[in-house]
């Protein structure tokens, strides 16, 4: 099994967190989706994940089919029902195709789950073991906002591809990788006045701690608002920021995401690259659809971000964002949603030392969102 983690050179030391779980870093995410064969070659062929691993009827699954697709450090798991009811049929009749799991690597996940529930969690899975000829994985589990869990993977005692009960896969389809490296951070979307709710949750339960606030003045345009705080663990390996909206003259795209989604849930991933140009590039070329910015963010750019390493012109015909922090500057990108709903989308993002989200583009990105919800008379 790969590390999950960020490079040591991203590492940060949070000062207020309190590492007691710890956390190693992101294990996977899990999708529940209602065609995996289908969503898998999606993710394959547009975005250069490989198949690594799979369950279903051949493994002796009767009820759900797993496909497990890998990118360097990331891990996508996508799982749809075999049957007419349960669990997932009804978490994708409420939600449409979304993120139902964000695993977490921890060191001890008896200890992970007893800490978290001590603290407040609400059980969703107590501790479990699970073996296979490759050893053994402890698993459990606590619920966050939503629907959407947090489930612990001690895999220290593993040496599988995936997890137990999953077959490896070696197949001879294999798309080139789009330079993909890692999770940065991964985003929920609340409900009204819920965003400090969760944020102490993620505070006290696992010992989170906020990096940063922004208020409705910080992420507002002519129409829509919304308000953001960043929640990350003691090491940086984990960073949530948990979004809610806020009085505007228009429909703020996190209500139209709450709309769909029927509550809480993950709206963007945001996945690292050290080559944005390059990445996007392919995931443009393969079809992968993102946000555009009109022309004129470009004119000024270079006056409030100052000197960057690359040419602008390649930036501007693929519509890469750019901002700056004291510790450096970022590009970044974000694809319209990626299921049928409006409801989750990825974020490319290159850092070049920066360690923020991109606060200097909010009002482009929020405006470029609100001409897709006029589109769909969501506005
Ligand atoms: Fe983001």
């Amino acid at each position: 099994m790969s590390t999950n983690i960020t490079p040591q050179h991203l590492e940060k030391i949070v000062p207020q967190a309190e590492d007691f779980l710890p956390l190693l870093g992101t294990d996977y995410v899990e999708l529940y989706v209602g065609n995996a064969k289908q969503a898998s070659y999606y993710y394959q062929t547009a975005w250069g994940f490989q198949l690594i691993a799979y369950a279903g009827l051949e493994t002796g699954l009767k009820d759900r089919v797993s496909y497990v697709l890998r990118q360097d450090k990331i891990t996508l798991v996508l799982t749809s029902p075999l049957q007419p009811d349960g669990d997932i049929n009804n978490h994708i009749n409420a939600h449409g195709d979304g993120v139902k799991v964000v695993a977490l690597w921890v060191e001890d996940a008896t200890k992970s789950y007893q800490e978290t529930v001590k603290r407040g969690a609400e059980s969703y899975m107590k501790p479990s073991i699970q073996e296979d000829e490759y050893g053994r994985v402890v698993f459990s589990g606590i619920h966050t906002y939503g629907e959407t869990v947090h489930v612990f993977i001690e895999r220290k005692n593993y040496t599988g591809v995936f997890l137990p009960g999953y077959k490896p896969v070696d197949k001879s389809y294999q798309t080139k990788t789009t330079g993909l490296k890692f999770i940065d951070h991964m985003v929920g979307n609340v409900g009204w006045n819920e965003m400090n709710k969760w944020c102490e949750f993620y505070a006290k339960v696992m010992g989170f701690a906020q990096l940063v606030s922004f208020d409705d003045k910080d992420i507002s345009t002519e129409y829509t608002a919304l308000m953001s705080k960043v929640m990350s663990n003691g090491n940086g390996r984990i960073k949530f920021p948990i979004n809610e909206p806020a009085e505007g003259r228009k429909k703020s795209q996190i209500e139209e995401y709450i709309d769909f989604y029927n509550g809480a849930g993950v709206q963007h991933i945001a996945l690292a690259t050290d080559n944005i140009i390059e990445t996007v590039s392919e995931l443009q070329a393969r079809g992968v659809e993102f946000l555009t910015i009109p022309a004129s963010y470009y004119e000024t750019v270079l006056e409030r971000v100052g000197e960057i390493d690359e040419d602008l012109e390649p930036l501007k015909k693929l519509g890469i964002l750019i901002d700056r922090d004291d510790e450096g500057y970022l590009l970044q990108i974000f694809t319209k949603p990626v299921l049928d709903r409006p409801t989750m989308f990825f974020e490319i993002i290159q850092r070049k030392g920066a360690q923020s989200f991109g606060k200097g583009n909010f009002k482009a990105l929020f405006e470029a969102i609100e001409r897709e919800q006029k589109e769909r008379g969501t506005l």
